[in-house]
């Protein structure tokens, strides 16, 4: 006797195994003839595994015929071919034990198709469902995609902190850490008792990026990568921005701008490549039900090179494309979704990488370039746009020269005392060196189609929903 799971027990090469599944029941119909028909799903794969149950099972009457959506079962017998459509096999029990039931009067998982949002409801229960047993699926299959593609090409995998002193991107979105302390009461400003003290004396906030740590280490290793948890306290309200999301971050010594974006294309089209070979009986739900174009985007992805545009021409199409957008744009803004959204949907219909932004919308520790002929200053950022996402990474070549870091730091008022470890970096062997950050939810909504990014992360940490 084995131990199948439902995607083992529904290959044809199952046939004739003697074998043992379980997983919980979607659906249960009793045939006339005197036995039933149980749909049993177990999370392995998108597809049911159908159970034919005979009535002389010793629990038929008793258990077997009241199994409703949501029980757990347990299911011995042998694996058949099935007449069925849809399948090849299907399993006629011999023995069948109920672990849980599920009182269809308060289950809220009835056969009846409910809405997304409605399933955030239920966090807890939402996985058991088929759109997001297939978002978590796919999000797996990205993820070990992104650890294949950095280990076959040399880059090693370091883990940078998540309680941490710099804001990397300088916005001021972060979550501060503090310890309680009741024994030592500190005051506010306005003489408010409080108990949170800073971490050990010392102001420490959540990882925005491990960027400047992933820096560190490709400043003696070469090659790196991060991939974890990142935070922001933004307070956006949209269906692309998470308070808790995860980020790839790679980051690579003797890597000018060019290699940064060669190496972010390969690495999208490594994910998607892999996405399409192994995930195809989900993609083929999120195209019946979420974007019927998926399946051409994708390949589409894979297939062509990316769109390179510098930022300077990506403002000239926008104020030339005679399109009346809600912010309008003029060389020196940061684009916005519909801006990203003209260049990727409308304009070229493919992912489109942005660069050589201007450096005052830009972060410190950007490469600046020589100034343009009309005398204004970019940096060596990069942003991949992609069709129905948006930015999906954003990057840069970061500025290895120690005067022009400084300035830029002063110019952005950081204290150089902050920032020392960093600049040492400069001080010592330092030379070119590039990165980006991918954000895995972005990437899992580009490869599902799914319009939210709350549905594609197990757990959504947005303002007004941290359930639990
Ligand atoms: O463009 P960002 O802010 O870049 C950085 O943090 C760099 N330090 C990365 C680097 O160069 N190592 O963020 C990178 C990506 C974005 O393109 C987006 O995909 C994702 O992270 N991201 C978010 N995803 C979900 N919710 C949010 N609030 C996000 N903010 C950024
Ligand atoms: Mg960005």
């Amino acid at each position: 006797m084995q131990n199948f799971s439902v995607k083992e027990a529904r290959q044809e090469s199952a046939i004739g195994v003697a074998a043992t599944v379980s997983g919980w029941i979607r659906t249960r119909r009793d045939s006339k003839g005197g036995f039933s028909f149980l749909e049993v799903n177990d999370g392995s794969c998108l597809g049911n595994l159908q159970v034919v149950a005979p009535a002389e099972l010793t629990n038929y009457e008793s258990e077997v015929r009241h199994l409703t959506a949501g029980c757990s079962v347990r299911v011995v017998g042998q694996i058949v071919a099935s007449g069925g459509a849809g399948q090849a096999t299907e399993l006629r029990a011999e023995a069948i034990t109920i672990y849980g039931g599920a009182d269809p009067e308060t289950y809220p998982l009835q056969k009846k198709r409910h809405t997304l949002e409605k399933l955030r409801e239920w966090a807890h229960l939402r996985p058991r469902t088929n759109a997001i047993g297939a978002v978590m699926r796919v999000r797996n299959r990205v993820c070990r995609s992104i650890h294949d593609f950095f280990q076959e090409d040399g880059f090693l995998y370091i883990q940078t902190p998540i309680i941490t002193a710099s804001d990397c991107e300088g916005a001021g979105e972060m979550f501060r850490v503090t310890t309680l302390d009741a024994d030592k009461p500190a005051r506010t400003p306005a003489g408010e008792v409080d108990f949170a003290q800073d971490f050990f004396g010392k102001r420490t906030h959540l990882t925005v990026s491990g960027q400047l740590e992933g820096e560190v280490y490709a400043s003696a290793l070469g090659k790196i990568y991060t991939f974890g948890p990142t935070f922001r306290a933004e307070n956006s309200h949209t269906s692309r921005h998470l308070a808790e999301f995860w980020m790839v971050e790679p980051e690579a010594a003797f890597y000018e701008l060019p290699d940064n974006i060669d190496l972010a294309q390969a690495f999208l089209k490594r994910i998607v490549g892999d996405v399409l070979r192994d995930c195809q009986e989900d993609l083929a739900l999120f195209t019946e039900r979420i974007d019927a174009d998926l399946m051409p985007r994708l390949e589409k992805l894979v297939a062509d090179d990316f769109v390179r545009l510098p930022y300077t021409e990506a403002i000239t199409r926008l104020t030339d494309s005679g399109e009346s957008f809600e912010y309008p744009v003029t060389w020196g803004s940061d684009l916005q979704a519909e801006h990203e959204r003209f260049l990727t949907e409308k304009q070229f219909g493919a992912p489109v990488v942005l660069y050589d932004y201007p450096a005052s919308i830009k972060p410190f520790y950007m490469y600046v370039n020589e100034p343009d002929t009309a005398g204004r200053l970019t940096v060596r950022a990069m942003d991949v746009l992609v069709p129905g996402v948006g930015e999906i990474i954003g990057g840069s070549q970061r500025e290895h020269r120690l005067e022009v870091l400084e300035r830029r730091m002063a110019e952005q008022s950081l204290d150089p005392a902050e920032y020392w470890w960093y600049t040492d970096l400069r001080r010592y062997g330092s030379v070119p060196h590039s990165g980006f950050g991918l954000g895995l939810e972005r990437m899992v909504q580009y490869v599902t189609g799914m319009a939210n990014i709350r549905d594609v992360i197990p757990f959504p940490r947005t303002p007004l929903s941290a359930e639990f």
